[in-house]
C-alpha cells in the first residue's frame, strides 16, 4: 500500500513513517518544514516540502504519487499556545485539514488516519478514559481535532471515507534513530532529559498541589513506537468500516514519578523548582485502551515507564543538539 503520511518530518509522523517502510509499505512525506526535520524522514520514503495551506500543493503531490491511504500527523499541536492564539488551530488546523481532505476525495483516495489528541476529554466523568467519555475540548487545539473527527465522520456517510481517529496521550520515547526534537521545547521528558543533559538549569513543575498522591499531575505516557503500530493496525481494518480509539498505556504517573524515573536512568542530579499551575490542566488523563486492543489485537511492546525513559535517553545522548548538525 503506498501512504502519503501528512507531518512525516515531525516527532510521531517520521517515527510513524520508520515503521511503515519497515513493514514494507510505500511512503510520500508531505511536510512543510515549520517544526519538522529532513532528516528525520526515513531515506527510502519520497518527500514533498509543502504547506497545507497550499491545495494546489496538496493536489500536485496526490496527482504525482497516488497514494491509497493518508495519515495526517501534520499541525499546530500546542494546547497554551492555541489559548493565546486561537485563530492559529479554529483557522489553520481547521482549513488545512479540509484542504487535504477535500484533495483526498477529488483524487479518490478512501482511506484516511487522523492523530487527534487526549484533549477532547477536558472534564472526564470515569476514569480510565474510553471512547464512550463526553467530548468536552480543553483549548481551541482540541476544538480543532474535535471538528477534524466530525468532519471525517461525515465524509464516511456521504463519500464512504474510511477513517480512523487515533486519540493519543502523552506521546513519548524515541526509536533507535528518531526522537523528538521541537522548538520550543514543551513536552516533559525532553525537558527533563534536557537538563539531565546539562542544557536548561532546573524543569519547572506547574504546581504540586493537585489532588493527586504526590500533589503533581497524573499523565498517560504512551511510547512512540506503539504509536506508529497502532497507526498500522488501523489502516489495515479500515476495510472493515471507520473506527475511533483512545491509545494510551492505562497506566498513570505523576510529573514527580517521571523525574525520579529520569533520575534513575540517566544517574544524572535533576533539579527542578515548582511554578505556579498552568491554567486548564486536569489533575489525572489515564486512557482506556481496551478498545483497540480488544478488536485490533494492539498489545503495546514498551508499555513501561522505564523502557520509555531508557530509549528517549539514548536518543538525547546520541543526538544532544537534536537533528541539527
Ligand atoms: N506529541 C504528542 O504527545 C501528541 C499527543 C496527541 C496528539 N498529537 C498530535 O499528533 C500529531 C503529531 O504530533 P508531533 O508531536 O509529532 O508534532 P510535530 O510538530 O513534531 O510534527 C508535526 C509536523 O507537521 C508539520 N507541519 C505543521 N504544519 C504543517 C503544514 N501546514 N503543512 C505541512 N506540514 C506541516 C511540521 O513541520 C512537523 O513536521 C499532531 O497532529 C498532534 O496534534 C501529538
Amino acid at each position: 500500500m503506498k501512504v502519503l503520511v501528512t507531518g512525516g518530518a515531525g516527532y510521531i509522523g517520521s517515527i510513524t513513517v520508520e515503521q511503515l517502510i519497515k513493514g514494507g509499505e510505500e511512503v510520500v512525506v508531505f511536510d512543510n518544514l515549520y517544526q519538522g526535520h529532513r532528516d528525520a524522514v526515513h531515506p527510502d520514503a519520497a518527500f514533498v516540502q509543502g504547506d497545507l495551506k497550499d491545495r494546489a500543493a496538496i493536489d500536485a503531490a496526490l496527482a504525482a504519487h497516488k497514494p491509497d491511504a493518508i495519515m495526517h500527523f501534520a499541525s499546530y499541536t500546542l494546547v497554551g499556545e492555541s489559548m493565546q492564539h486561537p485563530f492559529m488551530y479554529l483557522g489553520d488546523n481547521i482549513t488545512n485539514g479540509l484542504n487535504l481532505l477535500q484533495s483526498a476525495h477529488e483524487h479518490g483516495v478512501k482511506k484516511f488516519i487522523l492523530s487527534s489528541t487526549a484533549n477532547l476529554f477536558d472534564k472526564p466523568e470515569r476514569m480510565p478514559i474510553d471512547e464512550n467519555e463526553r467530548i468536552v475540548p480543553g483549548s481551541p487545539y482540541g476544538e480543532s481535532k474535535n471538528i477534524l473527527e466530525r468532519m471525517l465522520y461525515w465524509l464516511d456517510v456521504t463519500q464512504g471515507m474510511r477513517y480512523a481517529c487515533l486519540r493519543y496521550f502523552n506521546a513519548c520515547g524515541a526509536s533507535e534513530e528518531r526522537g523528538e526534537d521541537h522548538t520550543p521545547e514543551t513536552h516533559i521528558i525532553p525537558l527533563i532529559l534536557q537538563v539531565a543533559l546539562g542544557q536548561r538549569a532546573d524543569f519547572a513543575i506547574f504546581g504540586d498541589d493537585y489532588p493527586t498522591p504526590d500533589g503533581t499531575c497524573v499523565r498517560d505516557y504512551v511510547h512512540v513506537v506503539d504509536l506508529a503500530q497502532a497507526h498500522i493496525l488501523a489502516l489495515r481494518a479500515l476495510d472493515d468500516g471507520s473506527r475511533t480509539y483512545n491509545l494510551g498505556s492505562g497506566r498513570g504517573f505523576s510529573v514527580k514519578e517521571v523525574i525520579d524515573m529520569a533520575r534513575e536512568v540517566t544517574g544524572r542530579p535533576i533539579p527542578t523548582r515548582v511554578v505556579a499551575r498552568r491554567p486548564g490542566d486536569p489533575a489525572v488523563l489515564v486512557a482506556s485502551s481496551d478498545k483497540i486492543r480488544r478488536e485490533l489485537g494492539w498489545a503495546p511492546k514498551y508499555p513501561d515507564l522505564r523502557t520509555i525513559m531508557e530509549m528517549a535517553w539514548n536518543w538525547h545522548l546520541s543526538n544532544p543538539t537534536g537533528y541539527a548538525k
